[in-house]
Parts: structure tokens; sequence; C-alpha cells
């Protein structure tokens, strides 16, 4: 029996490991060290903002909003179309989501739609405190238009890149567009820390005080003196030492995402009713998850069908994300359209993407996705 292929697993470079060696051979076991110093340095570099390394993504969505000043009663407009980790934040300071729908030519959010939702909530004299920008699946969401229609009322901008390490927007890292972003390192993402985040934006003092926040908000005092609330956000200073080595292979992992969708994609190009998530014109898509929508008629299967089908044969596949104003902790959140996103839930397929998968392995899932369509064929079912 073949091992389990699973859907994006961790790929370590080489050089994480002597980083952590040196971690505890230092005995900087702890939420400080050299390792956090050196990965925040190194992660400023590449992005090209001051960045504060943190024990999750999350943490990391939950400090931005906090800079912008998000809090009771706000409202905060996010994509409706992303994990549960962009939204929850926006609960934790007690603000309210409000869930806007995504464009098909990206998958994000539909900068027109926004335009729209602005007019209508400045007409009201209600405009949100700030708006959230998702780069899903490592595709970069289209930002001039967004950070056009929200300058025009003067609100700031959120750019949720957890999923969007590696991509560009007109040449730029994603994230660098609005000046705040937050990154993940978890198991699953293009690089990881086994868990792990980071928050970068362009104003270093904010940046300041987000490490102080993450570290419980300790004022400057011998004793334990403390004026503002904090968090235990800090990344572990072990856990830094395999971001550095992450980052080392960041380019590569990029690479090899990328032709693994490419590989996939022409791999389906003769099947009929198999299409492949849009590349953006506008930069660089990592496709971090390689991503596909099934139209059932031509081809023959649902979607769920064909994840059951790849599962018996040991491959994990995932739908696209369910989106929020689906899920029952948000169903009663107002919601901007939501058909885009549905749509995309309904009939959209996570292949496995890590970046490990070798050839053998990625023809093992195009073969099986190949079989499933070849079975509705020989039965009959495709129209
Ligand atoms: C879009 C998105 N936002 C936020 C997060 C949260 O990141 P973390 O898991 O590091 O908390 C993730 C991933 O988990 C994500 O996919």
């Amino acid at each position: 029996m073949n091992p389990r292929i699973l859907l994006s697993v961790p790929h370590m470079g080489g050089n994480e490991q002597a980083y952590v060696n040196e971690a505890f051979a230092t005995n900087w076991l702890s939420t400080v060290g050299p390792n956090i110093s050196a990965f925040e340095a190194e992660f400023e570099r590449h992005i090209g903002m001051p960045s504060v390394a943190l024990s999750s993504g999350t943490a990391a969505m939950h400090l931005g909003l906090r800079l912008l000043g998000v809090g009771p009663e706000d409202e905060v407009f996010c994509p409706t179309l992303t994990f549960v980790a962009t939204a929850n934040p926006i609960l934790y300071l007690g603000a309210k989501p409000v869930f806007l729908d995504s464009e098909r030519t990206s998958w994000n959010l539909d900068p027109e739609l926004l335009r729209t939702a602005l007019r209508q909530r400045a007409a009201e004299n209600r405009l949100p405190k700030a708006v959230i920008v998702v780069h899903l699946y490592g595709q970069p969401a289209d930002m001039d238009p967004i950070l056009e229609a929200c300058a025009n009322y003067g609100i700031p901008v959120l750019e949720d890149a957890a999923e969007g390490l590696g991509s560009t927007y007109k040449g730029k890292p994603v994230g660098t567009h609005s000046g705040l972003a937050a990154y993940s390192f978890n198991g699953n993402k293009i690089i990881t820390t086994t868990g792990g985040g980071m928050l970068a934006g362009c104003n270093g003092e904010w940046m300041n005080r987000a490490r102080f926040w993450a570290t419980q908000a300790r004022d400057n005092a011998v004793w334990y003196e403390h004026s503002q609330m904090g968090y235990n956000y800090r990344m572990s200073n072990v856990l830094a030492g395999i971001g550095r080595g992450q980052l080392e292979v960041l380019e590569t992992r990029v690479r090899q995402r990328r032709a693994i969708a490419f590989r996939y994609r022409d791999a389906f190009a003769d099947l009929d009713g198999i299409s492949f998530m849009p590349q953006s014109p506008h930069g660089i898509h990592t496709n971090w998850l390689s991503c596909f929508l099934i139209d059932e008629a031509r081809f023959g299967r649902s979607r769920d069908t064909l994840i059951a089908a790849l599962d018996v044969v040991g491959i994990e596949s995932r739908p696209v994300w369910k989106p929020m104003h689906l899920q029952p902790l948000y169903q009663k959140t107002e919601c901007f359209g939501g058909k885009v996103a549905e749509d995309l839930f309904r009939r959209g397929i996570c292949l496995p993407s890590s970046s490990s998968l070798t050839g053998d392995d990625q023809m093992r899932v195009i073969d099986a996705v190949r079989n499933t369509a070849r079975a509705a064929d020989m039965e009959g079912s495709r129209q």
C-alpha cells in the first residue's frame, strides 16, 4: 500500500536544524534570543518592512487590527471566502465583521463590490473602521483599486498574507501595498516554523508597539508593571531558528509549488469540466495550494465524489474554504453578495501541493483524477 499523499506538508531546507541546535547549545530556549532577532531582521530584508515574530498568523491579525484602532462595536470589512482565522480576530476585539464576496477573476475581495459597499456605508454615515484583504491560496488580490476605494474614505487596510508569502503584486511582495500585513508559518504553509506568524508594517513605531503587546505589555520598570493589556504572542527562539532556515529556501519553494500547479493544469488540459484557478495578470501567484473548479455536468462527477474517490486511493484533497457567511458562527453576520464565494466553495477542490511532492506521487494524483473522469465517461454520465 502506498503511503497517503497529504495536502501540504512541511519541507525543511537543511539549515533549520543548525539554527535550532544553536538555540539549545546556548540555552536560548525562550521567547527571546538571537534567532528571533535574526529572523525578524531577515524577514524585514525580504519584505522591506519592520517585522515582529509571533506565535501565529492569527496573533498577527489580532495585533494588526488593534494597531488600526479597531474596538468594540466597530465594523470591519472582510472577505467571506477565507479561513476563519481572518475573521475571528475581529471578534476578539469586540468588533463586528461585515463580509464581502469575491471576484471570479482572482477569487479575492471584489474591488467593485467594495466600492459599492463603502459608498452605501458612507451615505449611512457608518463607515467600517478597517478593511481586511486576503491573498487567497497565494493569489495576489487586486490591491490598486482596493486601496483607492479605501483611500477615498480614509479607511486603513490590513492584508492577510497568511497564504501569500512569496506572492507579488505589481513587482512587490504582497503585504507591502497597504503597509500592514500578517503572515503565517503554520505547518501547512509555504514555509513553516511548525506554528508561528509575522506582523510586518511600514510604521516602525507601530511594530514596536505590537512587540510590546505581544510580550504581555510589560512597562519599563524593574518590577512587573502594566498600564496596557497585552498578550503572550511572541515566537519562541527555537522556532525562529526553523524560520531562518525556511526563509533561505522560500524562493525555491515558490518555484516548486508553481511547478506542481502547472503540471496539474497541463495534465488536465484535455479533460472536460475541470478548470484551473485563475492566475493574476498583476503578479506572481505562488499556488500555495493547487486549486481547481469542477463542473459536475461536464466532469461527470461532483467535487465531493472526486474528493471521496481520491480518499479511497490514499490521497488527501480538500474543498475550497467554506465562506464565512455560511458558517454557523457567523450566520447572523451581514454579507455583501456571496454567490461567487458560494459557487467557488461548492465546486472548488485543493489537490496535494507540497513542495516535496515527488513526480511519481503527483502522477498518482493525476491518474486518480483522470480515472474518476474516465469512470464517469464509461458510465456515460458526462453530457
Ligand atoms: C487566510 C488565513 N488567515 C490566517 C491564518 C492564520 O494563521 P495561523 O494558523 O498561523 O494562526 C491562516 C492559516 O492558518 C490562513 O489561511
